[in-house]
């Protein structure tokens, strides 16, 4: 069964819009989180981002001793951060670029320019109980490059399949690139989740795309719970979610 982590992250960009420095306001990512779990969500993830743009590290610690589920922390590679993680233990900490020099032109983490520091955090994260993922675009070089660091998981940017999805060539292509990271990861020992840009348009033509076991979303579940409440968000994303095989489905 394809999974669902819902990225909380912007329950919280709307409380620090009025309520940045301050101790408390509305609306609580915590609260968001709880309801996402009642509406059938498989895991929550939140990124705490060094600049504290959303979520804040009281959020972290509350978010731990709140969600039973799988809790997923997002966070760039910064010794600081990974510290705050091996306090929190989140089940599973995703690696993702903050910095400019830390990406691939695609927007995923530049493993492959990073293996050392990379592989440093894995192991110190691994040894605190914690499985790691890594956030790469779905470029066979950093899929090879991420199997060389001990990671547990990849988690494949799908930001650019979601913008080229109006564009029918362009999103074969996407999804053809996709699939090949899909399966190298998998041949390499890697577990595959997915993330960025998803959405209840552009999430049915991800089926196609095998061996996929956790989804990461965010955006268009919280946006679209502006006007349909968060149980009602979640569900759909989930139906939509559904009969997923982790095996390609004919063209
Ligand atoms: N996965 C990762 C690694 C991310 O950084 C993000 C964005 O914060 C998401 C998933 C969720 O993306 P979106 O908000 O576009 O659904």
């Amino acid at each position: 069964m394809l999974k669902l982590g819902v990225n909380i992250d912007h329950v919280a960009t709307l409380r620090e819009a009025r309520y940045r420095g301050l101790k408390r306001g509305e609306p609580d990512p915590v609260a968001a989180a709880r309801m996402c779990v009642q509406a059938g969500a498989h895991g929550i993830t939140a990124h705490l981002r060094e600049d504290r743009r959303h979520i804040v590290d009281r959020d972290v610690v509350a978010l731990r001793a709140a969600v039973e589920v799988r809790f997923n922390l997002e966070m760039a590679i910064v010794p600081e951060i990974v510290d705050i993680a091996l306090l929190v233990k989140p089940d599973v900490v995703c690696l993702v670029p903050e910095r400019r020099q830390e990406v691939t032109t695609e927007g995923g983490l530049d493993v492959a320019a990073h293996l050392d520091p990379i592989r440093r955090a894995v192991d110190r994260l691994n040894r605190g109980g914690i499985e790691v993922s890594l956030f790469v675009a779905p470029d066979l070089a950093q899929i090879e490059a991420s199997s060389l660091t001990g990671t547990q998981f990849v988690e494949l940017h799908a930001g650019a399949f979601a913008e080229e999805f109006h564009d029918a060539k362009n999103r074969e292509r996407e999804l053809d690139r996709l699939t090949d990271a899909a399966r190298l990861a998998r041949s390499l020992g890697l577990r595959v989740n997915g993330g960025h840009g998803l959405n209840y348009e552009n999430l049915r033509a991800l089926h196609r795309v095998p061996f996929l076991e956790e989804l990461n979303i965010g955006h268009s579940i919280v946006s679209r719970a502006v006007f349909d409440g968060l149980d009602r968000s979640v569900k759909e994303m989930l139906a939509l979610m559904e009969g997923y095989d982790g095996e390609p489905l004919p063209k």
